[in-house]
């Protein structure tokens, strides 16, 4: 059946068990559109949680406390857990891991922007746990009633830790806010310089957005940017008002007749500049990531050829089971 006849026979069904609020699983006919789309965004969103590693790992070894350390290796843990549910998930809709890879290394598909960002001083390692994990909970929560089954059921898992995290950042921020008054500075410093990439991370505004509709409408995404990125900002306020830190926008205020804190405008350029490869740390990050890939290859490789062997033995010893 040419793909054309394909979506004629299948294309009704598909329609009707997204319109129902059914998952689709892999082995049911998609259009080939929503197969590209959700490849590109889960590759996005696996590049996201492995390159996240970077920025955290850089504090590791110089946490503060043998308690910080152990919470914030279990942390830096479960990303390249996620990185790996998300891989696999991006598997089942028939891509290669290796070729996502490939084009992550070669600049070809991207990761988020935030983390082209530098953490300079411990206070960073709260500020991302509260906000920037803080801002993946508020866009990932609704990506568990994804349309796309295995991508919806590894976000349930993500997010359970991801709450964990955005829980260890909170608490590692109150606890700087109430210490010394240099402590106290650290924190705010440090939200001073992460809260607007934060907001940066819903993607651009609802009428810049390219694949935002279509998205809607095959319901993989559940509501818009703009959407998101208020509901964030409603959370951190008070969030912030308990943690005695100031939020740097001067424009922040609440709008009674909405039921919502207004915001004031976010800087696009620099959003467009990191992007494009501008930003403080993209160059390191790529350059990092790159080396790590070549200097894990002999894991890979011994792996493959355990599997091999393994798979060989099992082949031999059940050749014999069937000869007796
Ligand atoms: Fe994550
Ligand atoms: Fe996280």
């Amino acid at each position: 059946m040419d793909a054309e006849a394909a979506a004629r026979a299948y294309g009704p069904a598909f329609d009707a068990a997204v319109a129902a609020d059914e998952r689709i699983e892999p082995r049911d006919w998609m259009p080939d559109a929503y197969r590209a789309t959700l490849v590109r965004q889960i590759a996005q969103h696996a590049h996201s949680e492995i390159i996240g590693m970077q920025p955290e790992a850089n504090w590791i070894t110089r946490a503060p406390s043998l308690r910080r350390k152990a919470i914030l290796m279990a942390k830096v843990q479960d990303e390249a857990g996620h990185g790996l549910y998300l891989y696999s998930a991006a598997e089942t809709l028939g891509a290669s891991r290796d070729d996502l890879l490939d084009k992550l290394h070669s600049g070809r598909q991207r990761y988020s922007s935030i983390f082209n960002y530098p953490t300079l001083t411990w206070a960073d390692v709260g500020a991302i746990g509260w906000l920037v994990d803080g801002a993946a909970i508020t866009n990932q929560v609704p990506l568990c009633r994804c349309s796309y089954g295995p991508y919806a059921r590894a976000m349930v898992r993500v997010c359970k830790e991801e709450s964990f995290h955005q829980r260890q950042g909170y608490e590692l921020l109150l606890e700087l806010s109430r210490g010394t008054e240099a402590q106290h500075a650290m924190a705010q410093d440090a939200v001073d310089r992460w809260w607007w990439p934060s907001l940066m991370m819903f993607g651009p505004p609802d009428d810049e957005s390219a694949h935002s509709a279509q998205s809607m409408e095959w319901k993989i995404k559940r509501h818009s940017n703009d959407e998101l990125r208020q509901r964030f900002v409603d959370i951190c306020v008070p969030q912030a008002e308990a943690l005695g830190l100031t939020l740097p926008d001067p424009d922040l205020k609440w709008n009674e007749e909405q039921g919502r804190w207004d915001f004031g405008a976010i800087d696009w350029d620099e959003f467009k500049a990191v992007l494009k490869g501008d930003g403080p740390c993209n160059e390191q990050r790529l350059t990092q990531r790159r080396t790590a890939h070549e200097e894990g290859a002999w894991v890979r490789e011994a792996a493959a050829a355990h599997a091999a062997r393994k798979q060989a033995r099992t082949a031999t010893e059940r050749e014999g089971a069937m000869a007796r």
